[in-house]
């Protein structure tokens, strides 16, 4: 079976004025349907530009990235867009929900935006908001929330819509242990129940171990992980 994300040679270099920043330079790898992939490296390798690139939120200099048999790198704009909300769940360090809104109502936005393509399912839905501990929270905004409950309402509505691949970008960069332990979990339990397609990004060799593998990045690169010094004698 063709494996379910494939990147190709990745390369993407940011331009600010005259100053070049190269980003990634030439990322290869595969993921089959249903693996959770870890992806490991210190600030600045490049690690974000890749889940940009892997979402379809940025594009790339060269290089393809082929999701589900589609080639990502040459759909128009709208067709990526379509994929992606139908498709892909995002997690982000930063929780990015929407302050006015209350966490019911954010997790809902996911659905809408998944609209006719989306899998709603709302017993499925109060199941996963009661695994993250969210069920007396539904009402309150984000401001009311602990940064804990904030990112649980983010992964609950990355996960509303059963999307076939999670894309998570330091997920737990901002919480504490027990916050963590549920978002890894929550991930862990997701891609077991559906086989889901799952990356996760983070530079916490703990987080990365609820993967399958781990991918190491430095300087743009994929490398193996004896280069890696944060993971020398981790295992
Ligand atoms: N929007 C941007 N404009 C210019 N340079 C950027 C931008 N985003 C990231 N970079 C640079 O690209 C490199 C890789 O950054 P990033 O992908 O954020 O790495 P990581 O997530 O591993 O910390 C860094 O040198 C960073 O400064
Ligand atoms: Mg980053």
């Amino acid at each position: 079976m063709a494996p379910f994300i494939e990147a190709q040679d990745l390369y993407k270099t940011y331009h600010i004025g005259k100053v070049e920043v190269p980003a990634l330079r030439g990322i290869s790898f595969s993921v089959e349907r249903g693996e959770f992939v870890s992806v490991v490296g210190p600030s600045g390798s490049g690690k974000s530009t890749l889940f940009y690139v892997l979402g379809g939120l940025t594009r790339v200099d060269s290089g393809r990235v082929v999701l589900d048999g589609a080639d990502f790198t040459k759909l128009s704009d709208a067709e990526r867009t379509r994929m992606r909300k139908s498709k892909i769940g995002f997690v982000f360090q930063k929780f990015n929900l929407l302050p006015t809104l209350s966490a019911r109502a954010n997790i809902d936005v996911a659905l809408d935006i998944a609209g006719k393509n989306g899998n709603r399912d709302d017993a499925y839905l109060e199941r996963i908001v009661g695994l993250l501990g969210l069920t007396s929270r539904l009402q309150h905004r984000p401001s009311e929330l602990s940064g804990g409950e904030q990112q649980r309402v983010a992964l609950a509505r990355a996960l509303a819509n059963k999307p076939a691949i999670v894309l998570a970008d330091e997920p737990t960069g901002n919480l504490d242990s027990r916050n963590s332990e549920i978002v890894l979990s929550m991930l862990r339990g997701s891609n077991r129940e559906l086989g889901q397609t799952v990356l996760m990004i983070t530079h916490n060799p703990e987080a990365a171990e609820f993967g399958d593998r781990v991918i190491h990045m430095r300087d743009g690169e994929i490398v193996p992980p004896e280069r890696d010094p944060q993971w020398t004698g981790h295992h």
